[in-house]
């Protein structure tokens, strides 16, 4: 397809994207808002008020698909309303993201109000795909791309960049090789590919010079990052930090999500106690706390390897706060494996981590093994680690009360004069301070609540706590 075949939409019409699932789809969804933009579509917030309708889904468990048909269904009757009252400007529904991926044509089968299914890969091509569907075609887009479609995607303008506010996502790594046995990412992602040190610098160096203070770096296996670097050589992902870390002065805070366990390694470690830019906190999923289901989970480590992992960070980086994931009633778990992970757990404290019950998904191998769990054990043993992981929670944020740290403020209170700022543990922390938003203040923090901390704004000349 050439570029002949985009036609600019009469009279502006309206997107509204809606967004479920993780980071990475957060950050697609802002990349396909850049290139919607630029092609003249005109964003909105109200779903009522949009032409165009894009629904960038999650497959990753049940309950995230029967959210996307059910909100299908509320879709179809806004699109038959419209095309009552306005004909001439129709509701195009489109599906993007991993379910696009997973089911395809299905989709259109099932919901033909569907217009367009796409998968992640080929969001750059959306304004082509787009001038058809607007002349009543119906396309399903799930081929991998040949072309890399970071290469092709437009980098966002001046005003979509402070639209990002102070702290922005960066996809630096897509895919998965890890073929986990309960996990459909390596299906809708595909392969692992990790962008060249070069292309991540360029959008790094124009989201800086927008505003942006902090970034985030996403991949499914983030730390597994091994891409071309500046040098031409290639590079591990603690060689790109060190290399973000020296040579973007502008940027305050560095961040990066999601890890694997075995890319855990000692360089990044270093990189915890050596770059000052680099926060303390790490979301480390497990998912179990028995060697038989990690192994049958094909994690390829074990649970003592991952609490030897978590000692080598805490030794550099004491104050670090922990995350993690986990997985109960994955098939053949018994109660001593749930004992176990209960011990896990136990062993490392979390700052806070995510629980799941186990979801089988067609297609993954989990999903035909002997041993299924029922349900009601499900529920129990999500209910006991649950209780654990929020106990644990309190105690963190409780932990911190009396401490004095910068906070990075990213957005006005519901109070007046009250501003929200970000902890280098993530946890978002309220204040009452004249300062703007984007700057770091330095904090003295006063009491926690569930899920955020309340501060006092420090004298500039009070003692931070080491590395905060
Ligand atoms: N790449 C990351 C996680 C990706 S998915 C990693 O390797 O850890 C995010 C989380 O969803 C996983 O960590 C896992 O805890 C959960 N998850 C994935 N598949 C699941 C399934 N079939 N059922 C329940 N939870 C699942
Ligand atoms: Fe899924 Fe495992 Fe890959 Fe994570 S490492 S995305 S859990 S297959
Ligand atoms: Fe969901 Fe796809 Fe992310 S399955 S968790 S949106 S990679």
């Amino acid at each position: 397809m050439t570029d002949k075949n985009i036609t600019t939409p009469p009279a502006a019409r309206k997107f509204f994207i809606k967004t479920y699932g993780c980071q990475m789809n957060v950050y697609d969804s802002t990349r396909m808002s850049d290139n919607l933009s630029s092609a003249g579509y005109v964003p909105t917030e109200k779903a009522e008020e949009a032409d165009l309708i894009l629904l960038n889904t999650c497959h990753i468990r049940e309950k995230a698909d029967e959210k996307l048909y059910s909100d299908l269904g509320r879709l179809r009757l806004l699109q038959e309303e419209r095309a009552k009252n306005n004909a001439a400007a129709p509701i195009k529904i489109g599906v993007a993201g991993c379910v696009a991926q997973a089911e395809g044509e299905e989709i259109l089968r099932r919901v033909p109000a569907v217009d367009l299914v796409i998968g992640p890969q080929t969001y750059h091509r959306l304004p082509q795909i787009l001038s058809q569907v607007e002349t009543g075609a119906k396309i399903v887009e799930t081929d991998y791309a040949t072309e890399d479609k970071f290469d092709h995607l437009p980098l966002p303008s001046a005003a979509a960049v402070r639209a990002r506010g102070v702290s922005a996502f960066l996809t630096v790594q897509e895919g998965c090789d890890k073929f986990c046995t309960f996990c459909v990412v390596p299906y809708t992602r595909g392969a692992e590919i990790s962008r060249p040190a070069a292309q991540i610098m360029r959008e790094a160096e124009q989201l800086i010079a927008g505003g942006v203070k902090e970034l985030t770096l996403l991949g499914q296996n983030v730390n597994g990052w091994h891409g071309l670097g500046a040098d031409g050589r290639e590079w591990d992902f603690s060689r790109l930090l060190f290399h973000m870390a020296k040579e973007l002065p502008g940027l305050q805070r560095l961040r990066y999500t999601t890890s694997h366990p075995r890319d855990m390694t000692d360089s990044l470690i270093a990189a915890h106690r050596d770059l000052a830019v680099l926060m303390p906190y790490l979301h480390l999923p497990v998912q179990s706390g028995s060697d038989r289901i990690l192994k049958a989970m094909n994690r390829r480590h074990k649970a003592d390897d991952y609490r030897r992992l978590i000692e080598a960070v805490r030794r550099v980086r004491p104050d670090i706060a922990l995350s993690g994931d986990f997985i109960v009633g994955f098939p053949g778990e018994e109660e001593q494996d749930f004992a176990e992970t209960m011990r896990l757990a136990a062993d490392i404290g979390y700052a806070s981590a995510y629980s799941f019950k186990y979801s089988p998904r067609a297609g993954t191998p989990g999903a035909i093994l002997n041993g299924q769990v029922t349900e009601s054990a499900k529920t129990r043993r999500l209910q006991q680690l649950q209780d654990l992981l929020s106990t644990q929670q309190t105690a963190f944020l409780h932990s911190k009360i009396g401490t004095v740290t910068n906070i990075l403020l990213e957005k006005r209170g519901r109070h007046q004069g009250q501003m929200i700022g970000r902890s280098p543990w993530l946890l978002p922390v309220a204040v009452q301070t004249g300062a703007e938003i984007g700057t770091v203040i330095k904090v003295k923090i006063a009491a926690a609540e569930r899920n955020s901390l309340i501060a006092d704004e420090a004298d500039k000349t009070a003692k931070a706590v080491k590395f905060a």
